[in-house]
Parts: structure tokens; sequence; C-alpha cells
């Protein structure tokens, strides 16, 4: 890592190859017979440039982010491993922890982490790994990171954090002693909605290792292709960033306001619980938003959008909106359009 230069030069300069304007894609199963399910160029590349993003000491790219989140548990717990996990979280994140480690015999609880009083009970018992996403999917959930971190460390718990709906442009949970960090790099990090991606980066180096080994194992590796597209993509974080907090920020102002939302979950707005957290320890509030609408369920307002389009993804150039259908609360990730025709999208689809 170069620690000469800032954040936005290295999201631009860092692990590219130096002799050409673009990393290439080593579309090949060897090179000089070493065999590339273990480490290939172009994905060589992106895990250099994340581990210089992130301030870690090794970073592994997977398939996707559910690979990271599968990889970096596995390779943290042994028989009788015990997992404090935050409740809400990326639904098939939740199905990991509350069916599918427990189907192998592990013990996972799901908890409040925002309630210091749950997080001191649950770590009374002997436990291996904390889990949880600082600004959580799908609810808004605002965690006080620094805070987990240091009450899981005192309990001897290895602590991992996806940190998808931030980016380590807005925060960066190894400045505050997180071990492991992850993301559906599919989201922010691609930011173009054209390539799925998982990025795990390990403070220590051999912890690295293990999930090297890990990934060598399942097998979850990424396709040069796509490495590529994230290369590419990461080097206009800053910007896209900056953007979506502009965006979102008169979004969910605009809805604030609005008679025919109940309910408005912004990390930026002081009424959304979380947001002291989220001013002093973040920088900036992000591009998601969550709103409740009144009188109807989501499923007319999806059938209403336009320019936003109702698809599940999110962190894309363009807005997204989803929700469960017969629910009454909307998840938006609000896209780098112009902020008035997102708006008046919004102001037509709610009537
Ligand atoms: C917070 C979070 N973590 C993990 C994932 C899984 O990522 P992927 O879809 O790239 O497997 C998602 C997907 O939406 C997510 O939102």
């Amino acid at each position: 890592m170069n620690d000469e230069h800032g954040f936005i030069t290295r999201t631009i300069h860092e692990g590219e190859a130096g002799n050409s304007s673009a990393t290439p894609i080593y579309q090949s199963t060897t090179v000089d017979g070493a065999y590339l399910r273990g480490s290939n160029p172009t994905f060589t590349a992106f895990e250099e440039k994340m581990c210089a993003l992130e301030g870690g000491g090794r970073s592994i790219a997977t398939a996707c982010g559910m690979a990271s989140v599968t990889q970096a548990v596995m390779t943290l717990i042994r028989a009788g491993s015990r997992i404090v996990c935050h409740q809400t979280g990326y639904v098939w994140t939740r199905h990991f922890m509350s069916e599918e480690l427990p189907r192998l015999g592990f013990d996972t609880e799901l908890i409040d982490m925002r309630d210091p009083k749950q997080l001191d009970a649950a770590l009374e018992k002997p436990t291996d790994v904390v889990y949880f996403e600082p600004l959580s999917n799908p609810t808004l959930d605002i965690i006080d990171a620094p805070g987990v971190i240091q009450k899981a460390h005192q309990a001897g718990a290895k602590v991992v954090i996806d940190n998808t709906f931030l980016s380590p442009y807005l925060f960066r949970p190894m400045d505050h002693g997180a071990d492991v960090v992850l993301h559906s790099a599919t989201k922010y990090l691609c930011g173009h909605g054209d390539a799925l991606a998982g990025i795990i980066t390990t403070r220590d180096p051999d912890l690295g290792e293990q999930v090297l080994r890990s990934r060598n194992t399942y097998g979850g590796i990424l396709s040069p292709m796509n490495a590529f597209l994230l290369l590419r993509g990461i080097k206009t974080l800053s910007i896209r960033m900056d953007r979506h907090n502009l965006n979102a920020r008169a979004v969910a102002d605009f809805l604030e306001s609005h008679p025919r939302v109940k309910r408005t979950y912004y990390p930026g707005l002081p009424s959304t619980p979380g947001h002291e957290i989220a001013r002093s320890q973040w920088n900036g509030y992000g591009g998601m938003v969550s709103f409740e609408i009144a009188e109807e369920t989501v499923v007319g307002f999806l059938d209403r959008v336009r320019l936003c389009k109702p698809w599940v993804s999110l962190g894309d150039v363009g807005s997204l909106v989803t929700g469960d259908p017969e629910g009454q609360r909307v998840r938006m990730s609000v896209g780098l359009e112009d902020t008035d025709d997102i708006i008046k999208d919004l102001e037509q689809a709610l009537g």
C-alpha cells in the first residue's frame, strides 16, 4: 500500500498494472504454469486495490457477496463455535446464520446489537464470531461499530463486518479494529449493475492466507472479466458516492414532507434512530433510503414507478426500489440521475 496517497488516488492507481491504462483480463486457466483457481492477475489486481482502500492486511476476491459471507465465517469457526449476529441483515446472510449454521451444529444467536444490554448478555457465553452490517439491509438499522468491536474483542471474539451499504469511501471498519471486512462488491464497488462479485479483507495477513485456502477449497472464485469490471468501477467510487449522498439526501427530505409517506428512514435525517452514530463516524450518509407508504401496500407503488426500477439490487447508477409487495415499507437505492427526475417519478408514483 502506498501510504503517501489519499483514498481517491488509491481508488484509481492501486493494484493496477503499471505499464497500461487498464489491467488486462487474463482469460486463461494457467499463467507461467500456475493454475488460476488460486490467483489470477486480474483478480489479484482487484484484491490489491481493495486491500489498499480498506487499510487491511490481505484481500481475497470471491464469486459474489454470499461467497464472501460464507467463506469468511467458515474460516473463523470450528466444531462447537458460537456466532452472534445482528437480527437484521441481508436475507441470505440471515438464512445462513439462522438455518445453515445451526443445521451443521453451530450455535448462532441473533440479537439487536443497537441495545448494549442484549450484546453484553449474548457475549456472556464464549463467542467466536460477532457479525453485523453497520447500516443493515433492508431496515437501515445503524450500529455503533467501534462500540460493538470493543466489546466483542473484550469477550475474545473476532468481528466480521459486511460493509456493502457504506463502501470504504464512507466508512472503514478496519480503522476501528474490525478483524474482517467484506462486501457484496456487486453493489457500490462495481456501481454499474453489470457484475456479481465479493471481496473479503482481513486485518491479519495470516488469517487472509487461511481465507485463501478456504476459497481454494470451496471454489467460489471471481471471474477475470468481473474483476476487470470491478477495477474499472472502483476508479469512480468517490464521485459516485458523493452524488449518491446528494441525491439520497434530497429524496429523503422530499419523502419526509410527503403526506402519503408515514415514515422515512435515512441515516442523514435526525429523526432516524442512530443518526448521531452516522454523523460522528461516517464520511457521508450513503444512497440507501427506506420509507413506509400510508394507506396502501408496496405493490401499487412498485407498479407505478417509471424511471426508478422495481428491481432488487442496489448501488447502481440507476435508482432501484423494492419491498415486500404485501408490506408498506419500500427500500430505495437512490441512483445518480438528475435529482428532479427521481423526485418527479416518486411524486407521480405516490399519487
Ligand atoms: C448487505 C449484503 N450483503 C451480501 C449480499 C450478497 O451479495 P451477492 O448478491 O453479491 O451475493 C447482499 C446482496 O444484496 C447484500 O445486500
